[in-house]
């Protein structure tokens, strides 16, 4: 047993003694670093901002006593965010310097002289060739230039690495990192600045020595024991008396979380993977899978000063937890001067402005289509329709799961179907309306644009969608291992089969 606070641990993956093993709602929370533009211009009234990001080898300092070897981006795990005015067009360059980097599985799809890299940005942003390809791979000593029009409404999206093979080991290593864009409808009702608090969720265990520990269990998912915001392990955070707007990504590599309010209170869900909702939702709890982007606002201005309010965890995956994985993180309400002429101090708004996605209606769909998420009974291995991305491979990267006609709107079935196991199902490009679970009307807190879905044990999720992009993308489980080995495929849109592809994903370094 491990002491924890004044709690008494009977299990835990880490081999950290007890002497080493944080304790919860210790450490303050600490805000994500930010990346400023390294060059500002302007092109044909469009205010074009550079960005440049090294992914190397880098120290974090989780544990009290021990450090962490990390991969991030500029060596920060979590690495910097980026934010960015709605219509900025944004180049960033992603540089590889994990020169002798390798990790111990996986070596077929890396390099000789080091780890391979390819970025993926959440939330319908890039042409194929710029939307981190699994094969579309930047080898040491190169970088890639991606472009972002940013010409989406106002979201909490996020980066992260998508090299076939690699993808688990290098996010879990600290490649990912949050990406915001803003625009004037959210800053007319949400909270800003430093009341608008980026948290990316994430859950680690450790060697005795401070390493990050892995152990992907067969491919099933990898559970830590550690629960990280920011960084930081169950951090404490101070909050004035007022209404906070949280951004909060889970980026663990396969932990759902169901997040809730030791108070018992609700939150208030404004946000979800493509931004706004068309209206508020207070929940009390939600699931939270792997990539989901969950925008809420608390308001601390009901609790007294001294008052420690939790943001507790109730959900157990499969097979495996951890006693202290039921905690997030704390925030203490202090007594610090609020700004009552900030509207925002105490305002819950009711109706925002949801993305154009959540006014379609199915008789709009010209086509349905079904996707079964599964393990193979023959070779043990994940897939989506039988097919995985070793098919695709294999078939010079043509094999596709569906072909939508360019702006066509369809309906897809996600249906997991295999022995317990959740799949949270991300479709690259678009952002897509949830219309039914299991033929009932989705949950409160999912009504708004999204890129994931959390497809449950046994569950048919509906989802609904407008391709407008051509070219090929790629559809997967996000967790990690499962979409490593090997539950990804790919959709091409607007091409016949065997045409000419003018925007190939797979495009030389440079
Ligand atoms: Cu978050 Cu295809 O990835
Ligand atoms: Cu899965």
């Amino acid at each position: 047993t491990r002491p924890l606070g004044n709690e008494v641990l009977t299990k835990s993956a880490s081999g950290l003694s007890d002497r080493n093993f944080p304790r919860a709602f210790r450490a303050a929370l600490r805000p994500l670093p930010t990346l400023a533009p390294y060059e500002v211009s302007w092109d044909e009234g469009v205010r074009v901002e550079r960005y440049a990001v090294s992914a190397r080898v880098g120290t974090a300092q989780i544990l009290p006593n021990l450090p962490t070897p990390v991969i991030g981006y500029n060596g920060m795990v979590p690495g910097p965010t980026i934010s960015v005015e709605r219509g900025t067009r944004v180049h960033l360059r992603v540089r590889n310097k994990l020169y002798g980097v390798q990790h111990p599985e996986g070596l077929e799809h890396s390099h000789e002289s080091g780890l391979v890299l390819s970025t993926h940005l959440h939330g319908h942003a890039s042409l194929p060739e710029f939307d981190g390809y699994a094969d579309d791979r930047t080898i040491p000593g190169f970088c890639k230039d991606y472009v972002y029009e940013n010409d989406q409404p106002a979201r909490t999206i996020w980066y992260h690495d998508h090299a076939t093979h690699l993808t688990t080991r290098n996010v879990y290593s600290g490649l990912a990192a949050q990406y915001h864009i803003r625009d004037e409808v959210e800053r007319a009702l949400l909270p800003q600045g430093e009341y608008d608090v980026p948290l990316t969720l994430s859950d680690i265990m450790f060697e005795a020595d401070g390493r990050a520990r892995f152990d992907d269990k067969d491919h099933s998912g990898l559970w830590g024991d550690v629960i990280l915001v920011n960084g930081q392990p169950w951090p404490v955070m101070n909050v004035k008396r007022r209404v906070y707007r949280f951004r909060l990504l889970n980026g663990s590599i396969s932990r759902s979380y169901r997040p809730y309010l030791s108070t018992g209170d609700a939150v208030h869900m404004v946000g979800t993977d493509g931004g706004l909702m068309p209206t508020t939702q207070a929940v009390t709890t939600w699931r939270h899978a792997p990539a989901e982007r969950y925008e809420f606002l608390v308001d601390f201005s009901r609790y007294a000063p001294g008052t420690q309010v939790r943001l507790m965890n109730s959900s157990n995956p499969k097979n495996v937890d951890f006693d202290h994985t039921n905690k997030i993180m704390a925030f203490q309400v202090t007594d610090d001067p609020v700004d009552t002429y900030d509207p925002t101090w105490r305002t819950i708004p009711t109706t925002l402005t949801g993305s154009d996605v959540m006014s379609l209606t199915p008789s709009q769909s010209v086509k349905t289509r079904y996707l079964q998420l599964k393990k193979s009974d023959v070779t043990n291995v994940w897939n989506i329709n039988g097919t995985t991305w070793q098919d695709v491979i294999a078939s010079g990267y043509t094999k596709v799961l569906a072909d939508p006609a360019l702006h066509a709107v369809e309906m897809w079935d996600l249906h997991t179907s295999s022995g317990g196991w959740f799949h949270p199902l991300h479709v690259h490009l678009v952002d897509f309306q949830i219309v039914s679970r299991n033929g009932r009307p989705p949950f409160a807190y999912e009504r708004g644009p999204k890129d994931v879905a959390y497809v449950g044990p046994d569950e048919k999720v509906r989802v609904l969608m407008r391709f407008d992009r051509a070219g090929r993308y790629m559809v997967h489980c996000h967790n990690l291992p499962h979409e490593d080995h090997d539950m990804m495929g790919q959709f091409r849109v607007g091409l016949a089969a065997g045409a000419p592809d003018p925007h190939d994903p797979i495009s030389a370094a440079k």
